[in-house]
């Protein structure tokens, strides 16, 4: 049986969070995020973790966290890229021929063990799953001017969260053809998967506390839910 692997991506530079350093090495607890997110896929069912990092963050990022921790499954920290898809590409290459990927953000660090491994299980019948949580709030569409164009009906719609987890050769083979494209424009991996590929994508039971750390107030509530881990 070929290996899993979880991708997790810490290659941003988090503009909007307006920190001296990059969100993920913010520390909560005297641990910076990427800990508690790398924990989670330590003491998960994944076989592998690939860490795809800022340029020239490599040696730091083993020094300050894979090795101070002393993390045992990570397989790979690698140099990311411009773009959020970018630094998943690097990521997939060098996870090599596996079974299933998970593809999940640094700059969340609520996730737990036990939401990586129902995703996996989940993975393998269905080769294509994201994790999210139904809408909370109404949501509008908007034109350039702020006007109201659309309001869709809230019970079919969800917020996104990763994992993000795919068939290998199927996310491979999408993200392939995704670079042959001009005007690359995807936010997400599924949405990659969704747009070069006749692929169905499915949705799994996310977490509201697997939040993403994007501004300042992100990392009060972060500080809560990371409380109880150790
Ligand atoms: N990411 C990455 N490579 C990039 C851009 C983003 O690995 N070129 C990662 C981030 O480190 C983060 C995740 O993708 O874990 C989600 O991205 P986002 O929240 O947008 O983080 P940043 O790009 O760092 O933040 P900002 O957009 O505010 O600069
Ligand atoms: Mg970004």
């Amino acid at each position: 049986m070929k290996k899993t692997v979880a991708i997790i991506l810490a290659a941003g530079k988090g503009t909007r969070m307006g920190a001296q350093v990059a969100k993920q090495y913010l520390e909560v607890d005297g641990r910076p995020l990427l800990y508690y997110t790398i924990k989670a896929f330590e003491e998960s069912n994944i076989d592998e973790i690939v860490l795809v990092v800022g340029k020239g963050e490599e040696g730091y990022c083993k020094e300050k966290v894979a090795d101070r921790y002393a993390f045992t499954k990570i397989s790979h920290i690698v140099e990311g890229g411009k773009e959020r898809y970018n630094s998943v590409y690097e990521g997939l290459k060098v996870a090599g021929e596996c079974s299933y990927v998970l593809i999940h953000d640094g700059a969340r660090p609520c996730l737990t063990s036990e939401l990586i491994n129902e995703t996996l299980q989940e993975v393998k019948e269905k080769k294509a799953c994201v994790v999210g949580m139904p809408v909370k709030d109404t949501i509008k569409v908007i034109d350039s001017r702020g006007q109201v164009v659309d309001t869709p009906e809230r019970s079919t719609l969800m917020i996104t969260q990763t994992p993000q987890a795919f068939d290998y050769s199927l996310i491979m083979q999408a993200y392939k053809k995704l670079f042959t494209t001009e005007d690359i424009n995807v936010t997400d991996d599924a949405m990659v998967v969704e747009t070069m590929l006749e692929q169905k994508v499915f949705m799994v039971k996310g977490d509201y506390q697997n939040i993403k750390v994007t501004t300042p107030e992100d990392l009060v509530v972060v500080r809560q839910f990371l409380k109880y881990v150790e």
